[in-house]
């Protein structure tokens, strides 16, 4: 069942994202070659406390960190480490932050130092990916409609798309339904109503969709090694258009 938000409800998410919003702004100045990525961590678990909310993700499921940090061929959910960043990684900060029970979830990839012309071009496409799937989230449309436009446009630039993840209704729970997929067939799918909340997140491969689980049982990674890019937002759909509750421009 999609649980439908009230404006209030959509606002307490947008305070969330506020928090969220700031973290992010801050990490953009931190990422350098040099950081550890568990440093990363720590600097975003301390800010999310320090505005008196809480890091979702940490005790999710068994989760141990605040963050996921996913660098190079890391798809998602990748553990924070002690490796330092270097010059040329990219990496992707994924975190949900609950203020006062509701939830703002938001992942972007950011490139450390300078990156190479593939890196680059993987990291605006898959950007490029999440907006076009913004445009497509409003009132009428169908799921499938966010869904084909992703995967249409990451395809086209000769990249693919993970399938194995995908984004998902956010409120008071982390995972509500529905599953928005990063592929598939416009007009199949549910039809967008206003209240509805979801996040958009495709994670675009340079190489192939496929992907592997690591030993601890949680971070994915691309079979063939190849460079994977994530940006997330969350959004509610409203009369208005879609409301990006975690833009950070
Ligand atoms: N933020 C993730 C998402 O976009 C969920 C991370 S899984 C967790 O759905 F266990 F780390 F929380
Ligand atoms: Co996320």
């Amino acid at each position: 069942m999609v649980k439908i938000k009230t404006p209030q409800q959509i606002a307490l998410m947008a305070e969330a994202g506020k928090i969220l919003i700031a973290c992010h702004r801050e990490l953009r100045k931190l990422i350098r070659p040099g950081i550890t990525t568990m440093q990363i961590d720590s600097f975003a678990d301390d800010f999310i406390q320090s505005h008196g909310a809480k890091a979702e993700q940490k005790g999710y499921k068994g989760y141990p960190f605040a963050t996921c940090a996913s660098v190079n061929d890391e798809i998602c959910h990748g553990f924070p480490t002690q490796t330092s960043l270097g010059e040329g990684d990219i990496v992707t900060i994924d975190m949900v932050i609950n203020l006062n029970g509701w939830l703002a979830d938001s992942a972007w990839s950011y490139a450390v130092g300078q990156v190479s012309d593939q890196a680059k071009k993987l990291l605006r496409v898959t950007k490029e990916c999440l907006y076009i799937g913004i445009e497509k989230a409003v009132i009428g449309n169908r799921l499938g409609d966010i869904s084909h436009a992703i995967q249409v446009h990451a395809e086209t630039q000769g990249l693919s798309v993970v399938r194995e993840f995908t984004g998902h209704g956010i409120g008071q729970d982390m995972h509500e339904e529905p599953q928005v997929l990063h592929y598939g067939s416009p007009n199949k799918g549910l039809r967008l109503r206003e209240g509805m909340v979801f996040t958009i997140e495709p994670m675009i491969n340079l190489g192939a969709h496929n992907l592997t689980i690591d030993q601890n049982g949680w971070t994915a990674r691309t079979v063939d090694g190849s460079l994977s890019a994530q940006y997330e937002h969350t959004l509610a759909i409203t009369k208005d258009g879609p409301l990006v509750l975690t833009e950070q421009d």
